[in-house]
């Protein structure tokens, strides 16, 4: 089984999982924080060399025993497209998507990686069509995180997008659900249909944010707002309502960009609309916040549990370090194998 390895942009989340008959045991898992650059933004070694440390620490301290790893890509740096294609085989689709992927892709495809996955036959509609979804990466890109793992002295098995694998371990099959990723730096928002991505979207504006509203609104020094954001959160009770009054304009501004994905999918979709909307990341276990965004958005919004799929063995709740909805993306990967 592969280990799954999140780099975010403030911290690397880990799981290692077992296979359990048809699912998954828990077998270790941990989070570690760093100061760095993120590797798309990193200018040298120096840059990648802080995160492969702070990767080989978390490896000793989580007790990880497979140097098999999976990773994925920030969803800002990466661009996912679903497109139609007429009912071709899939080696006709295979070179039908370089040419197509030109109208669609805003990346020279020449520096691009560019991969594609054939989601859904439909062959009973008129006209008949095939659904394809396209993933391009700009290569350096790609090739900063592959670095990453190769100085941690792992071996790197498969690279996917960070919304790809939260949708793994998050979505239902059964119907269509809106995923939010809200991490330190980005939202990431996927509707996810069968278990698989139909959209995405990457707003630059989440936790950080939010801290910073605080900052601004009230006048005090960041680790006090950051507090402030992790004690009170969305609670209008305390403080007079001062903290959810600063963080409500940010959170407003997301609750919009959900808004607008699920009324997108809604149109292409002939008015089938996502039943419920499903919280992770970092800024997920704000207060109040699903409660907030079910009032606004008047769709049923809950923080997701990545282990629902998962055994979880008592000694491993205890060992499995901090919030369980931090996992989402490294539960997906190691689902992948
Ligand atoms: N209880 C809490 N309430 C509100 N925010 C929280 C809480 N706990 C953590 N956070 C926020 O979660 C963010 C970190 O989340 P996460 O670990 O998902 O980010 P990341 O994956 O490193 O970043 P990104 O995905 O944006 O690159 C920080 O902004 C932090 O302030
Ligand atoms: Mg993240």
């Amino acid at each position: 089984m592969a280990v799954g390895i999140d780099i975010g942009s403030k911290s690397i989340k880990i799981v290692e999982l077992a296979r359990d008959g048809k699912g998954w045991r828990l077998k270790s898992s941990g989070v570690v924080g760093y100061r760095g650059i993120a590797p798309e933004y990193a200018k040298d070694e120096k840059d990648l060399a802080v995160i492969s440390e702070a990767l080989k620490k978390l490896y000793k301290e989580a007790k990880i025993n497979s140097k098999d790893v999976n990773i994925s890509l920030p969803e800002h740096s990466v661009y996912t497209r679903r497109i139609k294609f007429p009912p071709l085989t899939d080696s006709e689709i295979a070179s039908a998507v370089k040419w197509e992927a030109e109208q669609y892709i805003p990346i020279p495809l020449s520096e691009s990686i560019l991969q594609h996955q054939v989601i859904e036959r439909h062959d009973n509609t008129s006209p008949p069509y095939v659904s394809v979804l396209l993933v391009a990466v700009l290569r350096e890109i790609a090739e900063r995180y592959a670095k990453v793992i190769e100085m941690a002295k792992l071996n790197l098995l498969a690279v996917e997008t960070e919304l790809m694998s939260a949708s793994r371990s998050l979505a239902t099959e059964e119907f269509p659900v809106m995923i939010v990723d809200l991490g330190a730096k980005s939202t990431d928002i996927a509707i996810s249909k069968n278990g698989q991505l139909y959209f995405t979207r990457s707003l630059q504006t989440a936790g950080e944010a939010l801290t910073r509203a605080i900052v601004q609104t009230l006048g005090i020094d960041e680790v006090q707002a950051e507090e402030y954001k992790k004690t009170y959160g969305m609670v209008g009770s305390q403080l007079e309502g001062k903290i959810k009054s600063a963080l409500e304009p940010v959170v407003r501004m997301v609750a919009e960009e959900m808004r607008k994905a699920m009324s997108y999918y809604q149109t292409s979709e002939q008015g089938e609309s996502p039943k419920s909307i499903i919280l992770t990341g970092g800024t997920a276990a704000m207060p109040e916040i699903a409660a907030v965004l079910t009032k606004i958005l008047a769709v049923e919004v809950i923080v997701g549990n990545p282990f629902s799929k998962v055994f979880v063995a008592p000694e491993a709740v205890n060992a499995l370090s901090g919030y369980a909805p931090l996992y989402s993306i490294a539960v997906g990967l190691a689902m992948r194998g």
